[in-house]
C-alpha cells in the first residue's frame, strides 16, 4: 500500500497540527487503505475512541475525559505509583536476577493501570494476557490481535457496569460520572474510553521504562548523573522520551483532500505516518541527536505526539516514568545486563518500540 512517512521534526509537528489530515481513516482513507484492514477499531466500539475521531466529536470526548483528570486524582496516583514500584522492586530483589520487561516494567505498568481504573485484582492476570495478545512480540501471532482487542473491550464493558453499580474513588467511576452541562458519555463511548486507556496506557509505559533502563545501562555516566542529581529527574525523563520513547509512530492520519505538504503532493485519502522517534533525532532540531544527555534544557520533543491528539495520559506517564526509572537504579546501584548487548532484541512492530526482554542482575545481591 502506498504510504507516506514524515520524518523531520518540524514536518511531524506541522502534520499533527494540520486539520487537513484526519484521524478518521474509516471516513477519509482511500479504498486500498480500508481494504487492507488498517482502519483502527473498525467494527468495534473502538471506532468511537478518542484516538480515531476528528473534531467536533473529538473535542467533546476529550473534554469529558479530561474532566476526570483532576489535580486531586493525579496526586492520588503519585501514591499508588510509588507503592506499586516499591512492592515490585521487593519482588525483583528477592529474585536477584530478573527481566526488566516481564518482572519490572510489565508488572508496574499493569498494576498502576489496574489500580487507577479500579480493576478487580482477580481480573488482573487475564488483562495482562489480553494485552500480550493485543501487542504481540512477534509477527507470527498477528492473527490473535483482534481477539486481544475484543477481550480488552469486554473487560472495559464489565468494569463500566461494575462501577455504575458500585461507584468507587477511581478513574472509571469518574468517567461514568463525567459531565459537561447536560452532556455525558454514552455507554459505548464510555467503554471505548476505558478500553482506550487500557490500550494506550499499559504497554506504552512498559516499553518506555524498558527503553529508558537500556539507555541508562548503555550510558553509565548518565546513570550516575541521574542518581547524583535528583534535580535533573524531570528533565531527564523528557530526554529519555526523546532518545527512545515508546511509540515509533503516531496512529495513521489520512489526507482529506489533495494537497501539497513539505514540498510533496499528496493525493486525497492517502495514509500518512508521523515518525515520532525519527523526528526526535532530527539533527536540525537537536544538537548531537544520537547522544543521550540528561542535562539538555528546555527540551521540546514529540514523544507524546503533538496537536489535538497529543497524549491524554502524559501526566500519568511522566509520573510513572519518574517513579519507576530512577528507583530501579537507586535500589540496585550496580545493576548489569545479564545478556550480551548484541542479543538485545525489539519486538516486530513498526509502531511500538519495545524490547522483547532485558534480563539483568542486581550485581549487589550477588556480591553480598
Ligand atoms: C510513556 C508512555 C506513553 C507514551 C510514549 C504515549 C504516547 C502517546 C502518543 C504519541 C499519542 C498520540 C498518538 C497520535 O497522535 O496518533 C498518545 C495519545 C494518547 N495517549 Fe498516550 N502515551 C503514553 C502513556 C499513556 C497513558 C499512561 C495513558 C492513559 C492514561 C495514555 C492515553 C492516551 C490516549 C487516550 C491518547 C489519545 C488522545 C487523543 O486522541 O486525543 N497514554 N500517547
Amino acid at each position: 500500500m502506498r504510504t507516506w512517512l514524515v520524518t523531520r521534526f518540524d514536518d511531524v509537528r506541522a502534520l499533527l497540527a494540520d486539520p487537513r489530515f484526519s484521524s478518521e481513516g474509516g471516513t477519509w482513507g482511500n479504498p486500498e487503505f480500508k481494504e487492507a484492514g488498517l482502519v483502527s477499531g473498525a467494527g468495534s466500539v473502538l471506532e468511537q475512541s478518542v484516538t480515531v475521531v476528528d473534531p467536533p466529536a473529538h473535542t467533546r470526548l476529550r473534554r469529558l475525559a479530561m474532566s476526570a483528570f483532576t489535580p486531586r486524582r493525579i496526586a492520588q496516583w503519585q501514591q499508588s505509583v510509588e507503592r506499586v514500584v516499591t512492592s515490585v522492586l521487593d519482588q525483583c530483589e528477592a529474585r536477584g536476577e530478573f527481566d526488566v520487561m516481564d518482572d519490572y516494567a510489565g508488572p508496574v505498568s499493569s498494576a498502576v493501570m489496574g489500580e487507577i481504573l479500579g480493576l478487580r485484582i482477580d481480573r488482573h492476570k487475564e488483562l495482562v494476557d489480553a494485552l500480550a495478545q493485543a501487542f504481540p512480540s512477534d509477527a507470527s501471532r498477528m492473527e490473535q490481535v483482534p481477539e486481544g482487542f475484543t477481550r480488552i473491550c469486554d473487560y472495559a464493558a464489565e468494569l463500566v457496569a461494575q462501577k455504575r453499580q458500585n461507584p468507587a474513588d477511581d478513574l472509571t467511576t469518574a468517567l461514568v460520572h463525567a459531565r459537561e452541562d447536560e452532556d455525558r458519555l454514552s455507554e459505548e463511548e464510555l467503554v471505548a474510553m476505558v478500553a482506550a486507556m487500557i490500550l494506550a496506557g499499559s504497554d506504552t509505559i512498559r516499553a518506555f521504562v524498558g527503553n529508558a533502563v537500556l539507555a541508562l545501562l548503555d550510558h553509565p555516566d548518565q546513570r550516575l548523573l541521574l542518581l547524583d542529581r535528583p534535580d535533573l529527574e524531570a528533565g531527564a525523563l523528557e530526554e529519555l522520551l526523546r532518545y527512545e520513547g515508546a511509540l515509533t509512530t503516531a496512529l495513521f492520519r489520512v489526507t482529506t483532500e489533495e494537497m501539497e505538504f513539505a514540498g510533496t503532493v499528496l493525493p486525497a485519502g492517502a495514509p500518512v505516518i508521523a515518525a515520532l522517534l525519527s523526528a526526535n533525532r532530527d539533527p536540525r532540531q537537536f544538537d548531537g541527536p544520537d547522544r543521550l544527555d540528561l542535562t539538555r534544557a528546555g527540551l521540546r520533543h514529540v514523544g507524546f505526539g503533538h496537536g489535538l491528539h497529543n497524549c491524554l495520559g502524559a501526566a500519568l506517564a511522566r509520573l510513572e516514568g519518574q517513579a519507576a526509572i530512577p528507583a530501579l537504579f537507586r535500589r540496585f546501584p550496580r545493576l548489569v545486563a545479564a545478556i550480551p548487548r548484541d542479543e538485545v532484541r525489539y519486538i516486530e512492530n513498526w509502531a511500538m518500540r519495545r524490547l522483547v526482554r532485558l534480563p539483568v542482575r542486581a550485581a549487589d545481591a550477588e556480591a553480598a
